[in-house]
């Protein structure tokens, strides 16, 4: 997106500012649409007809948007064909009364093609049995919950809105995952708030903790959930971004961050993405990444020892914990581990909640998709959505009647996606059975064996 207009992108952005202003909305959506982005401009039409259902001007963006194909080649400015109905080589010529493109948003007239393209391959299309169509069709989203779905419950909405927000996440709104929620709070979030108890307890609190697990199952997002309930005292590294800069200046740069924490106790410093850094110094033939490691072990050792480190907590995460230098896992530094499995069943439900947020559904049963989707990413999840979204796209196009996304079509999207954990799972079953030193990969081993996958 980062080609795009610098018009859009504000209207965008204004329209992020307020999301309830329906008329702002259409316009946004009507350049989205003008620019052959049809299915962004489909969900922004959902989400004008959740605050405004029954809106004329929403629903017959809507039916434009689903009806033609898209057509990325249209410049802003084409002119819209007067008629579906016209044979598509004479509909080039400007009609002297064509409607522009604001007048789309302004009523309930406006049922037409706003582009000339290869839609008028279909003349019989009739537009406005097709938006009555649409009218009938903005029933409930949910099954389970007709009223959030009918645009009256904003609470529910913005609750749903915010979920990937930087730092507005917190640990609520992290659906499910109440093990991994609970551990958290016992080692960081209760120490804490409270000096008393971090005193009581100092020595068992030391080192960090090394959250581990599948690709994509909410390890970096679960981290932001803590930097939320944590505020300013939260420090995220991406070691990657760590290693990017000049060689040399990685220890330093890993030096800063902890004298900043330590600033700033009691604070948490993320390390994401781990391996990048603690991969087997054996296998790094890279010298400058070897002191890189050096340092953090220096840094994890001054908080071990409680030297002047009173109040700073390590939390790291890695998705490929036997590549994680053995040295940082010893004790006092990342001795302790955190599996942080695919979502449950609620916070499945949560996840696919937050990415049909902005769709055209119609009377979903989440419930049936959640038992559906076991063993399903984060990551997954979107994929299902986004997969069920177009098959209902092409649908609408090739039958030129308009539907919105149905179980059907989430189902089905489900069925034909394998969850990219299996493989993960295929590796760690190994590291479980033959290098579970020192009781490491317990955690995976009770798992797995729950899984009837040993
Ligand atoms: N329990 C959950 N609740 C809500 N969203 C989740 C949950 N788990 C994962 N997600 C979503 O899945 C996506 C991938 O998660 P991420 O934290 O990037 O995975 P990881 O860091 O483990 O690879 C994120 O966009 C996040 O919003
Ligand atoms: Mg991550």
């Amino acid at each position: 997106m980062a080609d795009e207009s610098p018009l859009i992108r504000s209207l965008r952005a204004a329209v992020a500012a307020a999301p309830d202003d329906v008329p702002l909305r259409l316009h946004f959506a009507e350049l989205l649409l003008a620019e052959g982005r049809n299915d962004e401009a489909v969900s922004e039409a959902a989400v004008a007809l959740q605050h405004a259902p029954g809106d004329a001007g929403a629903r017959a963006l809507m039916v434009r948007a689903m009806g033609l194909p898209p057509t990325p080649t249209a410049a802003p400015g084409a002119t819209p064909a007067p008629s579906a109905q016209a044979p598509a080589p004479s509909a080039q010529a400007p009609a002297p009364a064509a409607p522009t493109q604001d007048a789309a948003t302004d009523g309930p007239a406006v049922g037409r093609p706003a582009t000339d393209g290869p839609a008028v391959d279909r003349p019989g299309f009739d537009w406005d049995a097709a938006e009555q169509q649409v009218q009938d069709l903005v029933g409930p989203r949910f099954l389970e919950d007709p009223q959030a779905a009918a645009g009256e419950g904003p609470a529910g909405d913005a609750a749903a809105w915010d979920v990937d927000a930087p730092g507005s996440v917190r640990l609520a709104d992290v659906g499910g995952m109440e093990e991994v929620k609970d551990r958290l709070e016992a080692a960081f979030l209760a120490p804490m708030r409270n000096p008393e108890l971090r005193r009581l307890y100092g020595k068992s609190l030391r080192g960090g903790l090394l959250l581990y697990g599948p690709p994509g199952c909410g390890k970096t997002f679960i981290a932001r959930a803590v930097a939320g309930e944590l505020g300013a005292n939260f420090l995220t590294v991406s070691l990657s971004d760590v290693l990017d800069m000049w060689i040399g200046a990685s220890e330093k740069n890993i030096h800063d961050i902890f004298e900043t924490a330590r600033r700033q106790a009691p604070c948490v410093v993320f390390l994401d993405e781990l391996d990048a850094l603690g991969a087997k110094r054996s296998r790094t033939h890279h010298s400058g990444l070897r002191n890189v490691v050096n340092q953090l072990l220096t840094e994890l050792d001054g908080i071990a020892s409680g030297a002047g480190n009173e109040g700073v907590f390590v939390l790291a995460a890695t998705n490929v914990p036997w590549d994680v230098d053995i040295a940082l896992r010893r004790p006092g530094r990342l001795d302790r581990t955190l599996l942080v499995l695919p979502p449950d069943a609620t916070a499945r439900e949560s996840i696919l909640r937050y990415h049909l947020r902005e769709r055209p559904i119609e009377a979903v049963d989440l419930g049936k998709l959640v038992k559906a989707t076991e063993d399903f990413s984060g990551a997954d999840l979107a994929h299902v959505c986004e997969t069920a979204a177009e098959a209902a796209l092409l649908d609408s196009a090739r039958s030129g009647s308009v539907r919105l996304i149905s179980t059907k079509d989430l189902l089905g999207a489900a069925k034909q996606i394998k969850p990219s954990t299996e493989p993960w799972f295929a590796a760690a079953r190994n590291v479980a059975m033959f290098a579970n030193e020192g009781g490491l990969y317990d955690d995976l081993l009770a798992h797995l064996k729950r899984k009837r996958k040993l």
